[in-house]
């Protein structure tokens, strides 16, 4: 297999934004593409000059592709998932993997018994900032990770993101899941498995969606390291904010801005008084949705492991679920749920 031929599950912003680059590699070429959308599959199926479906179920039996990527909304990954590997094809699923624990097992254990590659497109760990700062805290020279607090907080959904499956929690997995995948699976990158999520927080103003607008959370880890994350989309005016603190033994670490390439991490380590500072726009790495998709494709075309199994994707979610039941029940959930 000199070229791997996928289809692409979902026309919309992030199926459209997974495809081009996959479309662009050298090794790989969107050969179908499926959505319930006809107008959006045809416009999909023109651009990368794709047979185009409306049925999932058709394009997986009749397509002729090897792998197929998976970005439609949350609820539909795992029966898509299903779908797919049950024909022997390799998957790249968006975040969340599913809006539950139980969906996500299902998924691993479905590509398992198909002896199919199942990855999780969590394309934070990619993002410049973040990319830089894993090697740079993976590098072992600021120490141990010890606590890792992150502050996501903007206003309700709106425009393009305002669509309704986003607002129902069954359909999305609500904020932790819909957006907080990303943040969750970064804590985890740094500091490995958790043991105990204890969170607060509720639906304060966005009644048009069916689960919280603001939470707390807080994580503790296998290794003793700590983890604060606050989800919020109660920002009026636009006072969003994406920062970031990881403190390690050795070192202090702290992102003004996540997604600007204007922005600074600003970093110390023990003994100095020198604040250093690292203008995120200057981090050189390959384009992050370009990186995980190729990553993707050289793993199934060289049958070696994937680069964020389905354990992973279930981790953002298992983190994701316990901080609702901790919600709900109003005490601290052990892990594994
Ligand atoms: N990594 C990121 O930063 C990022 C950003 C946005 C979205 N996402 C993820 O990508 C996924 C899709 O999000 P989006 O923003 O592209 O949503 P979207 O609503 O823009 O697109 C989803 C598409 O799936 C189609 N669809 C729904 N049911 C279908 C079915 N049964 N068969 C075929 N097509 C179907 C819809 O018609 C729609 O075109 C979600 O999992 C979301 O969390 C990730």
């Amino acid at each position: 297999m000199a070229q791997l031929k996928v289809g692409l599950l979902g026309c919309g912003g992030m199926g459209l934004s997974l495809a081009t680059p996959c479309h662009e590699l050298p090794n790989s070429t969107i050969a179908a593409v499926c959505d319930t959308d006809e107008a959006r599959a045809r416009e999909a199926g023109d651009k990368f000059a794709a047979d185009v479906y409306t049925d999932y179920g058709r394009l997986v039996a009749e397509a002729g592709v090897d792998a197929v990527i998976v970005a439609s909304p949350p609820f539909m990954h795992r029966p898509m998932v299903e779908c797919a590997v049950a024909s022997g094809k390799h998957v790249l699923c968006e975040k969340p993997m599913a809006p539950t624990v139980a969906d996500c097992n299902a998924m691993i254990a479905a590509a398992d018994r198909a002896g199919t590659q199942l990855m999780v497109a969590q394309v934070l760990r990619y993002i410049p900032a973040f990319h830089w700062l894993r090697d740079q805290i993976g590098s072992g020279a600021y120490g141990d990770v010890l606590a890792i607090s992150i502050e996501r907080i903007g206003g309700r959904w709106g425009g393009d993101y305002g669509v309704p499956w986003r607002l129902r929690r069954a359909e999305s997995g609500g904020n932790l899941m819909e957006i907080n995948a990303h943040e969750l699976d970064f804590m985890r990158c740094l500091a490995g498995d958790a043991a105990r999520v204890y969170a607060v927080g509720g639906n304060y103003i966005c009644d048009e969606q069916d689960y919280e607008d603001l939470v707390f959370a807080s994580i503790t880890f296998k290794s003793g390291a700590v983890g604060w994350l606050h989800s919020s989309s109660l920002c009026h005016a636009g006072m969003g904010a994406y920062t970031g603190r990881v403190q390690c033994s050795k070192g202090t670490f702290f992102i003004e801005n996540g997604f600007s390439s204007d922005a600074y991490i600003r970093y110390g380590v023990e003994g100095g008084d020198e604040v250093k500072a690292q203008k995120i726009g200057d981090i050189e790495v390959e384009p992050a949705v370009q990186h995980e998709v190729r990553l993707f494709v050289e793993a199934v075309l060289s049958d070696t492991p994937v680069a964020v199994p389905g354990s992973d994707g279930r981790a953002a979610v298992e983190l994701a679920e316990a901080a609702y039941r901790s919600i709900a029940e109003r005490r601290p959930i052990d892990l594994p749920l």
